[in-house]
C-alpha cells in the first residue's frame, strides 16, 4: 500500500514564487561580471555601410552610443552625451575631420580628441587639450564594424576566421544583419543567452523546426540526431549524427564559441563541407539582442536567401494566428520571457550542452576575476585564423568515416 498522501489538486499554479534569473551569465551592464567579461572582447556592431555621415544611434551592451564616418573615410564610435554641456551628437554633423556638435559647435575627431571650439576663441589648444569626448576603438573587416568597449590596456587583437579567410573560387565574402536565422525582427527583445544556448540544443532542431511548424529545413533534419557534445578550449561543439534512409550518415557539428559565436553549417545543407558563416549575438542591452553574420556567398543575398520558410512564408508575412501555429526560433526564445526564468527550469540530459555552455561562461568570469585573459583572447599577430570542425558532411554506408579537419 501507498503511504504517498493524497493531495487534492497538487501541483497548481497557486502561490508559486517568483522566478529568479542568473544574473552573471545574462546581465551585461558595464561593472556587471558578464558585462565586463564581453567588453575584453570585439563585438560586431554595424555593417560598415552602417557608418556614414549620418550619425547613427547603436546599442550595445546597454550603452547607447553614436557611430559615424568621418569624411576622410574613418568609422567612429563617441559616447553620445557632448563634452561640453550634454547635447547628443546624434544631432552632431559629420565632417572631413570628426562630428561637431550642433549646440556650440565643439568638433570630435574619431578618438574623442576636440579639435574645435568656435565660441572660445582667444583660449585655443589649451582649452580643447583639457576635454575629450568618450569614444571606443573601431576596426572594420568581413563587412562589418568592430568594437571594443572594455579597459584600453586589455585589448586583444580582432581574431581572423578561417571561414572568412579561405574563400573558394566564385565565393566572397558578404554581411547580413536581418535577423536570427528562422526570421524575425532585427532587435529580438529578449536576453542574449537565451540564443546563445540555442545553439548547444539541437534535440530541438527535429521538433521544433521539423515536425512541429512543418519542414522549416530539409526532410533530413526530422531525424531525431545521435549528439556528441564536447567543450573545447573557447567553446562548445555539439556533433549530430542522423542515420539517413537511404544508408547514408549526416554528420553535422556546430559550435558555440567564445564570446557569442554561432558557428552553425546551413540546416538547408545546400552542400557538404565546413561551415559557410559565422554568427555573433550582441548584446543590446539585457532585454534584446541582434545578430550580425559573416559568410562565404556566391551572389549577394544569399545569406538572406538561407532564410527558413514557416508554412510557405517568410516570418514577417504570417498572420498572428500563423505565428501561433507555425512558431520557430523567434517564438520559442522570445516566450521564455526578457530574461529566462531559470529558477523554474528542468533541465534534462539533452540539455547537457547547456549545462556545459553555462560551466564554460562560468570559467571565464572565475579567469576574470584571477586576473586572467579567457578563453578566446587572440594576442599573438602570428597568430594564423581561427578555425572551426563546424560542418555538415555525408558519411557513405560502410565506407571510411572521414573526418573533418579539426585543429
Ligand atoms: S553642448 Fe556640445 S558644443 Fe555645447
Ligand atoms: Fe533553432
Amino acid at each position: 500500500m501507498s503511504t504517498i498522501p493524497i493531495v487534492p489538486d497538487s501541483g497548481t499554479a497557486y502561490g508559486r514564487k517568483a522566478p529568479t534569473h542568473k544574473a552573471e551569465l545574462t546581465e551585461v551592464g558595464a561593472g556587471t561580471p558578464m558585462g565586463e567579461l564581453l567588453r575584453r572582447y570585439w563585438h560586431p556592431i554595424g555593417l560598415t555601410r552602417d557608418a556614414s555621415d549620418t550619425p547613427r544611434e547603436v546599442r550595445v551592451l546597454g550603452e547607447t552610443l553614436i557611430l559615424f564616418r568621418d569624411g576622410e573615410g574613418r568609422a567612429g564610435v563617441v559616447h553620445p552625451r557632448c563634452a561640453h554641456r550634454g547635447a547628443s551628437l546624434y544631432y552632431g554633423k559629420v565632417e572631413a575631420r570628426g562630428i561637431r556638435c550642433c549646440y556650440h559647435g565643439w568638433l570630435f575627431d574619431v578618438q574623442g580628441h576636440c579639435l574645435e571650439q568656435p565660441c572660445e576663441p582667444q583660449l585655443g589648444e589649451r582649452s580643447r587639450g583639457k576635454v575629450r569626448q568618450p569614444w571606443y576603438p573601431v576596426q572594420e573587416r568581413y563587412g562589418l564594424i568592430w568594437l571594443y568597449l572594455g579597459p584600453p590596456d586589455c585589448k586583444p587583437l580582432l581574431p581572423h576566421y578561417d571561414a572568412l579567410e579561405v574563400v573558394e573560387t566564385g565565393e566572397f565574402i558578404e554581411a547580413d544583419d536581418s535577423s536570427i536565422g528562422g526570421g524575425g525582427p532585427q532587435i529580438i527583445p529578449c536576453n542574449w543567452l537565451q540564443h546563445y544556448e540555442n545553439l548547444v540544443d539541437p534535440f530541438h532542431v527535429p521538433i521544433l523546426h521539423a515536425s512541429f511548424s512543418g519542414t522549416q529545413f530539409v526532410p533530413a533534419m526530422a531525424v531525431m540526431p545521435e549528439v556528441e557534445f564536447e567543450t573545447v578550449e573557447a567553446g562548445v561543439r555539439t556533433t549530430s549524427l542522423r542515420q539517413l534512409p537511404d544508408g547514408t550518415t549526416l554528420r553535422r557539428i556546430s559550435e558555440a564559441a567564445l564570446p557569442t559565436l554561432r558557428v552553425i553549417p546551413n540546416p538547408r545543407i545546400g552542400s557538404y563541407g565546413r561551415v559557410e558563416s559565422i554568427g555573433w549575438v550582441l548584446p543590446l542591452d539585457d532585454h534584446h539582442f541582434r545578430i550580425y553574420v559573416a559568410g562565404r556567398v556566391k551572389a549577394s543575398g544569399d545569406l538572406v536567401r538561407m532564410r527558413s520558410r514557416l508554412n510557405g512564408k517568410l516570418w514577417e508575412e504570417l498572420t498572428p494566428e500563423e505565428h501561433q501555429r507555425f512558431p520557430g526560433d523567434y517564438e520559442a526564445q522570445v516566450s521564455q520571457g526578457p530574461i529566462g526564468a531559470h529558477s523554474e527550469e528542468h533541465l534534462v540530459t539533452s540539455d547537457r550542452g547547456i549545462v556545459m555552455i553555462r560551466k564554460l561562461l562560468r570559467r571565464q568570469l572565475d579567469a576574470l576575476r584571477e586576473g586572467r585573459d579567457p578563453a578566446g583572447i587572440v594576442r599573438d599577430p602570428q597568430a594564423g585564423p581561427v578555425r572551426f570542425a563546424a560542418g555538415n558532411y555525408l558519411l557513405q554506408r560502410d565506407s571510411a568515416q572521414p573526418q573533418p579537419a579539426l585543429d
